[in-house]
């Protein structure tokens, strides 16, 4: 059988293979790798970071969906100073690629935080522009393209890593989004975040998280972030890491084919923590089966 190239460069940043699992739902990496080997997993975006350790919000914070899950966790995190001193070095122990996803109440917070892990042995730092921007009536930074081009270009000035910016998808045109990160300087794209939603227990007639609503993740979401990923691979040229509902080999292909030079499972982990290598054989079958030595060639090759 041919050995097939599995590896692949994100501008800079060169995974063993195009599997990533997404931040927030796989911690550290640590419960998960009691169960499957992390050595196989081409990047682990860790839970998302705050400048100072954050409880995350009140109350009841996640409901399924017949279709994946709203959470409104909020940011429950321990703090860049806590995850520097315990978790990096544990997660050096595997071949696999680190990314930190840092979350900011502020610019000058993502700021800080760029500054502070760009001397920490991460590989890349994933920006989370869909946090609720203070100094802005908490309307999120990634969904006004004047904040989004002021946050991307400040924090590419902070950042001396690899820089991937992960856009909400909560806006009316990713496009626009999308070249102004580019332009500002962003290595990678990682699209897509969740997206805003809300269920009601109509017996009590309250609404499921405490919070009212929150952001809706898994297959319910695929159609939609397949499209956005297309979209934005067709307006830029630095590589997309898609994700949104990834939960079999057929969704990360379509992905892959839409133009994601990676992808990211996120939700599928939780019902299956097998996902991710069953994903990355499923991809290795579908190389073989239809002739692909080198996964490279697989990305984008969409037939119009
Ligand atoms: C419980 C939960 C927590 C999340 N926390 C973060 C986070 O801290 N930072 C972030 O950038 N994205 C976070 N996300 C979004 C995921 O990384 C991913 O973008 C989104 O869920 C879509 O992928 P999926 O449908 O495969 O889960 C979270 C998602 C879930 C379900």
């Amino acid at each position: 059988m041919n050995k097939l190239e599995m590896k692949v460069d994100l501008n800079g940043l060169t995974l063993n293979n195009p599997i990533t699992v997404a931040s927030g739902t796989y911690g550290f990496g640590r419960e998960y790798s009691e169960i499957i080997d992390l050595n196989q997993i081409g990047a682990i975006s860790v839970k998302g970071l705050t400048l100072e350790p954050r409880e995350g919000n009140e109350g009841r914070r996640m409901v399924e969906t017949p279709m994946g899950m709203i959470n409104s966790v909020g940011l429950q995190n321990p703090g860049i100073r806590y995850f520097i001193e315990n978790e990096i070095a544990f997660l050096r122990q595997f071949d696999t690629k680190i990314i930190a996803n840092i979350n900011g109440n502020t610019i000058d917070e993502y700021c800080e935080m760029a500054k502070i892990l760009s001397d920490e042995d991460v590989d890349s730092i994933e920006l989370n522009i869909s946090c609720p921007n203070v100094k802005n009536g908490g309307l999120a930074f990634g969904t006004d393209p004047k904040i989004v081009r002021e946050v991307v270009s400040k924090v590419r000035k902070a950042c001396k890593k690899h820089l991937i910016v992960k856009l909400s998808p909560n806006v009316t045109d990713i496009k626009t989004i999308a070249r102004i990160t580019e332009e500002e300087g962003a290595d990678c794209i990682s699209l897509i975040n969740t997206m805003a939603g809300m269920a009601i227990d109509i017996h009590n007639r309250k609404p499921f998280l405490k919070r009212i609503s929150g952001g809706l993740s898994g297959p319910a979401i695929k159609p939609i972030a397949l499209k956005m990923v297309y979209d934005v691979h067709s307006v830029v040229s630095i590589p997309v890491l898609g994700m949104g509902g990834i939960s079999n080999t057929t969704d990360a292909i379509e992905f892959i084919l839409a133009g994601a030079s990676a992808v990211a499972i996120g939700t599928a982990n939780f019902s299956n923590p097998y996902a991710p290598l069953e994903i990355k054989k499923g991809i290795e079958d579908y190389m073989r089966h239809y002739g692909h030595v080198d996964f490279n060639t697989l990305i984008g090759d969409l037939r119009l």
